[in-house]
């Protein structure tokens, strides 16, 4: 019997885990930077709360979700996102109840069933945050600069930044009936995706890959936006600018899930195949409420961190030196062996990155050990040195070779 890992999902190995730390390492800085502070909810929440929170008609809750029967008999589903789950956990923990407005952070599995491609998965990673409790249009702008931040932090070149605003539901439900009385007359001409989605969420339409070249003349929503919903677009767009945050406006960008009002927006880039979007995010003024809290705003967005690592190694970013031990200890014979067992010890205890031979090999092949693990230093012990307390320290870079005494080991490759 052979075992192989579902369709959809990776094994992340040593090698290239390294560029996820390196990635992660960076999102947690800077939210450190921008005061979020991480929040970790359960894999897995009540089905209800996906339906309610990302929306009935959506792809997601409709054909993606990992939804099973629990032996309690409750329903409940993998998070295929993470902002439902992080708003139910600000209501249930009374979070809103704090002075200050609540900015967190998540890092973390998400779960879809899609058909697997390149940068589409079915178990994938998300960076996300969450600002709830605000409707300052400065917070929008500062959520996407955190976002775009992050890009270009972590080395990526290219990526744009495309903003809409979806208005409040009033404004969207007049849009709906503008928006169909400009389709209804190409229904015929167009895909079936198309066809179906005018039914449910003709927003959805103007998204489509396919049918891109029926739409030159479509209504856009920034035409039917009210008052409200123009000066928050505005203050967004200043702020941005403000900071030299590039953006560019797309009338037509919809997001996959029901929970937007106002702001909306996705990080874009090219090079993983087929797929553009990075990221992507926006305003939910009315989710809190939905779910059953309070009536608090909030703001967010969700990066794909398979996304990211494909696009770093597409664009061959270089990272800084991620792997690469400190030393490898080589010993010859059994009593220097014993003595390196615990000469390892020690200095891994002092924060020194160590390895060492386990198998009794030849010198030859020990050292070709540490050059594979990238060792900036050999120290070779062989019974002669034992004797005289000393070990071989040779630095691999220049060839520099001397001996140092085996108590001040740790002092010498601290430096
Ligand atoms: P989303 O657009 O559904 O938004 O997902 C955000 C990002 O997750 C995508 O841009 C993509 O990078 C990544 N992603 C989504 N599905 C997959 C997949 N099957 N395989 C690989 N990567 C994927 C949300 O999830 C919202 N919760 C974002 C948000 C937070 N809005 C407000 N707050």
């Amino acid at each position: 019997m052979k075992f192989q890992k579902s369709p959809g999902t990776q094994d992340i190995l040593p090698g290239a885990v390294e560029r996820w730390q390196y990635v992660e390492g960076k999102a947690r800085d800077i939210c450190r930077r921008f005061n979020f502070r991480e929040i970790r909810t359960p894999m897995f929440e009540s089905t209800e709360l996906f339906q309610r929170g990302v929306g009935e008609t959506t792809d997601i809750v409709e054909k993606e979700m990992y939804t099973f029967t629990d032996r309690g008999d409750r329903s409940l589903t993998l998070r295929p996102e993470g902002t439902a789950g992080v708003v139910r956990g600000y209501v249930e923990n009374k979070l809103f109840g704090e002075p200050d407005l609540t900015k967190l952070y998540y890092i973390g599995p998400m779960f879809r069933y899609e058909r697997a491609q390149a940068g589409r998965y079915r178990q994938f990673h998300q960076f996300g945050v969450e600002a709830i409790g605000a409707v300052d249009a400065a917070l929008d702008a500062e959520v996407i600069a955190l976002g775009y931040t992050f890009y270009t932090e972590v080395g990526l070149k290219g990526v744009r930044v495309e903003l809409n605003s979806v208005g409040t539901p009033a404004v969207r439900a007049a849009f709906r009936e503008r928006l169909l009385a400009f389709l209804e007359p190409k229904r015929e001409l167009l895909c079936k995706d198309c066809q179906s989605r005018m039914e449910r969420n003709p927003l959805r339409v103007l998204d489509c890959k396919t049918d891109q070249a029926h739409f030159t003349d479509a209504p856009s929503i920034l035409d039917s936006l009210d008052e409200e919903c123009r000066i928050h677009f505005e203050k967004v767009q200043a702020c941005l600018t403000d900071m030299d945050i590039p953006y560019e406006i797309n009338h037509r960008l919809v997001r996959g899930l029901d929970y937007y009002t106002h702001t909306a927006f996705e990080f874009k880039a090219e090079g993983i195949g087929a797929i553009d979007t990075i990221g992507g995010g926006g305003r939910y003024n009315g989710l809190v409420a939905d779910i059953g809290g309070p009536d608090q705003p909030g703001v967010g967005f969700g990066i794909g961190l398979e996304r990211t690592v494909l696009l770093l190694e597409h664009q061959q970013t270089e990272l800084p030196e991620l792997h690469g031990i400190d030393v490898y200890l080589v010993a010859l014979g059994e009593a220097a062996d014993r003595e390196v067992s615990k000469v390892i010890y020690q200095l891994r205890t002092r924060g020194i990155r160590a390895e060492r031979d386990y198998q009794s090999r030849k010198m030859k092949a020990q050292l070709k050990s540490a050059d594979r693990l990238g060792a900036k230093f050999t120290a070779i012990l062989g019974d002669d040195e034992l004797a005289r307390g000393e070990i071989a320290l040779k630095e691999m870079a220049t060839g520099d070779q001397r001996m140092v005494a085996i108590s001040v080991l740790a002092d010498e490759l601290s430096k």
